[in-house]
């Protein structure tokens, strides 16, 4: 899988996207100072006025194995603006937990689904079949990006959050997605990411 290489968002805005490092500590706090409390909330499920330093450091701990981190930077400023990230259950091997955050005025630009489904390629390539997530019931748009990855069953369910689980599909990124990146990468040139159709999305109106 290329990573890397520029991708023109469906709004033409671009983006690249890479494997998170553990030298990620300074990208990761200024992310977190910019998203606001109710993503926050919806993140880590109770209020986060702060990341304490533990929580820093487990969450640039990345070992590519059973712990990614899959980064996505404004091309044009460098800043971070999104991640995904999967931890593999200690007892399941084949299963990992999953979370995806992107910045709020980055929200519905398919930059979630992108984050996830590139996810989904990395966490197959190290052995794991299924991902499992835990979201507040309320979040329709964590629970429409998970769909457009593949079928979802719903495992848990309590007063507010729901638990699913999901089999990541075998190709991971879509055919569509991983000839876009190829083109991209042979040559460093921004490409327009397709809609979940296959057709590539125009700009939406103002
Ligand atoms: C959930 C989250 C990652 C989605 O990121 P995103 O980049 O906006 O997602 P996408 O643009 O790929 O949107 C995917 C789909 O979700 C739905 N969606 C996203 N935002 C929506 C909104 N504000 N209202 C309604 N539907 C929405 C849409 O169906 C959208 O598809 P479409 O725009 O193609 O119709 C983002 O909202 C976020 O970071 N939330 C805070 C953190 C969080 O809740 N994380 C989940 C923890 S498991």
């Amino acid at each position: 899988m290329a990573l890397g290489a520029p991708i023109v968002l469906r709004d033409g805005s671009r983006v690249r996207i890479r494997q998170g490092h553990s030298s990620d500590k300074e990208l990761l706090l200024r992310g977190f100072e910019r998203l606001s409390d109710e993503s926050r909330y919806r993140r880590f499920l109770a209020p986060m006025p702060e990341l304490s330093e533990a929580m820093v450091r487990d969450l640039i701990d990345v070992d590519h194995h059973d712990h990614e981190a899959i980064v996505a930077l404004n091309a044009e400023t460098g800043e971070g603006i999104g991640v995904a990230r999967y931890v593999r259950h200690a007892n399941r091997p084949d299963t990992a937990e999953v979370a995806v955050t992107v910045l709020d005025d980055w929200h519905r630009r398919g930059l979630g689904t992108l984050l996830l489904e590139v996810t989904g390629a990395r966490a197959r390539k190290e052995g794991i079949t299924n991902f499992s997530g835990l979201m507040l019931a309320s979040n329709r748009e964590m629970m429409d990006v998970f769909e457009s990855l593949g079928p979802v069953r719903v495992v848990d369910r309590e007063l507010s959050t729901v638990e699913i689980e999901m089999p990541i599909p075998e190709v991971g990124v879509s055919p569509g997605l991983r000839k876009l990146l190829r083109v991209a990468a042979r040559h460093d040139v921004a490409v327009p990411l397709a809609g979940r159709d296959g057709m590539p999305r125009p700009a939406p109106r103002a």
